[in-house]
């Protein structure tokens, strides 16, 4: 069975809840994985010790966590000689306007060009609205960008988009083509 790690960025705490949920699919599978959060990865996590890497990063005013770049960038020679996968979390991918959903696809083919990677797998994922959890400047700047995209506006809740099914099936098929290889 493989050993794979997952490095991530998050900024609101929902791409560690997609990772862990990576993980446990994982793990199900029979597979070991260790996840870990890009600003922690510690020296002596190389993911030349690994089988294969997923990372997984969020949508911010257009932009990517930097120490998720910054990994990639330390490790790309590691990242291309094994198989390796790209989440990307967005609000963006939830959206009902093709043209969003093709821009998050770009800034995901951009990033992952810009950093010298050619992963093997992709996927976007919706993200989540954490309006509690936001600082009044936040909630309000994502109740007007939610409202003018004719989404959820009420701050007084959270409002979580990830289709789980589609995070299984993403493992699965990461997971599945390791077993295959
Ligand atoms: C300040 C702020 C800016 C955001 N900018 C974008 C954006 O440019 N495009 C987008 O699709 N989603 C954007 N989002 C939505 C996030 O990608 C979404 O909330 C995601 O779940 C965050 O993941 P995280 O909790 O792992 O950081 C933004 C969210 C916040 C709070």
């Amino acid at each position: 069975m493989a050993k794979v790690l997952i490095v991530y960025g998050t900024t609101e705490g929902q791409t560690a809840k997609i990772a862990e949920h990576l993980a446990d699919a994982g793990r199900r599978l029979g597979h070991t994985v260790d996840v870990r959060h890009a600003p922690d990865v510690a020296a002596d996590t190389d993911p030349a010790r690994y089988d294969g890497v997923l990372v997984g990063a969020s949508v911010h005013e257009g932009r990517y966590q930097r120490a998720v770049r910054e990994f990639i960038e330390r490790h790309s020679q590691a990242l291309a000689a094994r198989p390796s996968g790209f989440f990307s979390v967005s609000l963006a991918a939830a959206s009902r306007d093709p043209a969003e959903r093709e821009a998050i696809e770009r800034i995901a083919a951009n990033f992952e060009e810009g950093a010298g990677w050619a992963p093997q797998r992709t996927a976007s994922f919706a993200g989540a609205l954490k309006y509690t959890q936001y600082s009044w400047l936040k909630r309000a700047l994502m109740k007007y960008i939610s409202g003018k995209e004719g989404g959820d506006t009420d701050t007084s809740r959270d409002f979580e988009y990830t289709d789980w099914d589609a995070v299984t099936r993403f493992a699965e098929d990461f997971f599945g083509g390791l077993s295959a290889a």
